[in-house]
């Protein structure tokens, strides 16, 4: 199986080398790197050739670091290489796993990681983010902005067919975010469409309805209720920010841009950025990225790998040796990759003892 490589700009150069060097430890995969980015982009004046995407069509999975840099706007780097990955493959789930590592402490004081374990599903292909709008009269006290939300049947379904499946491989819980009293037309379809699929089709989940300010509370404060949380592109993108502080730090944070129906390859990313303040020193936390190639092995049938991986990351952070400063350690990347690997070393390593 073949992965296209973008390491991109910033600490995106550290940490997914640092993936490759830990998924090599358990699968043989075949790695196509492509030096796309905002450096590219200061030479070419494109993040990414024309033909990027035909590059990238043939692979299984593309592994993407960060993009952005204080040289390039970021509306460009956005919508130079992101978003059109994002939209021509029809990766329209974007998956994060929001969970409390062992060793790890959350600002939620006194939490546990049985307490902190949630997945977030949020729709990648419209909603709030769909790019539908205009401005008129610029510059004059008349001038006018429109962005318009846009939600099809099509698109909620499908997101809410994905989620509805997540959740009966784990707790049967679906909590569906909106905000369908202030709003009421598209919420209101989102509402109908989720509750709809989840009656017909998969009555063994329990679909809860919830407001997304409510929500946002209810993380804090009663995070062990949550299991599979089904969001708009909006919404999902700001709750899922909360999520990754809950972790206890946007180092560990993972994410998979997800096209289910597998025409076209899925992209893998830790959601932090570039980190512009840390890069290049050798400080950037890995393990965002290495769990980010542990989802990625998941999606490729490499379950059994993938969890190999995520067993030796929760030892790592559960001993506190190898901890970067963000979790309140000394170590550098190199040093935390070092002790994951010695991890998936062990003889006890993918036994889950
Ligand atoms: P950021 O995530 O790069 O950094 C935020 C803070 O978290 C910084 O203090 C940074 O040092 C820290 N941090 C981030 N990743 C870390 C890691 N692995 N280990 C330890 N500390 C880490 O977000 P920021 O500063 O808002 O954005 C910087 C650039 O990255 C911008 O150009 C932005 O557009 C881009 N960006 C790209 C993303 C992507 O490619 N998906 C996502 C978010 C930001
Ligand atoms: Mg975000």
């Amino acid at each position: 199986m073949k992965v296209a490589v973008i390491p991109g700009d910033g600490v995106g150069q550290e940490v997914i080398p640092a993936g490759i060097r830990v998924l090599s430890a358990v699968a043989d995969l075949e790695y196509q790197e492509f030096p796309w980015g905002s450096r590219y982009f200061e030479r070419t004046g494109e993040m990414m050739p024309k033909n990027g995407l035909d590059q990238l069509q043939g692979c299984d999975a593309i592994y993407l670091g960060a993009v952005g840099w204080p040289t390039v706007p970021d509306h460009v780097t956005l919508w130079g290489l992101l978003l059109p990955i994002r939209q021509a493959f029809q990766q329209y789930i974007n998956l994060r796993p929001v969970n409390l590592l062992p060793g790890v402490s959350s600002p939620l004081r006194d939490r546990t990681p049985a307490e902190i374990d949630m997945l977030f599903i949020r729709e990648n292909s419209e909603g709030e983010y769909s790019g539908t709008g205009g401005r008129v009269h610029r510059g004059t006290p008349q001038e006018l902005a429109v962005e318009v939300p846009v939600f099809t049947r099509l698109a909620v379904e499908r997101a809410a067919r994905y989620a509805l499946e997540r959740a009966m491989e784990r707790r049967r819980h679906l909590i569906s975010v909106t905000k369908s009293n202030a709003s009421r037309y598209a919420y209101v379809l989102w509402d109908e469409v989720v509750e709809g699929l989840a009656a017909a089709e998969f009555p063994e989940v329990r679909v809860e309805r919830m407001h997304v300010d409510a929500m946002a509370a209810r993380m804090v404060l009663r995070p062990q209720t949550i299991d599979v949380v089904l969001g708009s592109n909006l919404f999902a993108d700001i709750l899922t920010d909360l999520g990754a502080a809950i972790q206890g730090s946007l180092g560990l944070a993972a994410s998979a841009n997800l096209d289910p129906s597998r025409a076209h390859p899925s992209m893998f990313e830790p959601v932090h950025g570039s980190a512009p303040d840390i890069a290049g020193k050798g400080l950037a936390n890995p393990l965002g990225a290495i769990l980010t190639g542990a989802l990625m092995l998941s999606h490729l049938g490499l379950r059994e790998e993938a969890q190999r991986v995520e067993r030796a990351v929760a030892r790592v952070t559960g001993e506190g040796v190898a901890l970067t400063a963000d979790l309140g350690g000394s170590a550098g990347t190199a040093e935390v990759v070092d002790a994951v690997l010695a991890e998936l070393r062990r003889p006890t390593a993918g036994t889950g003892h």
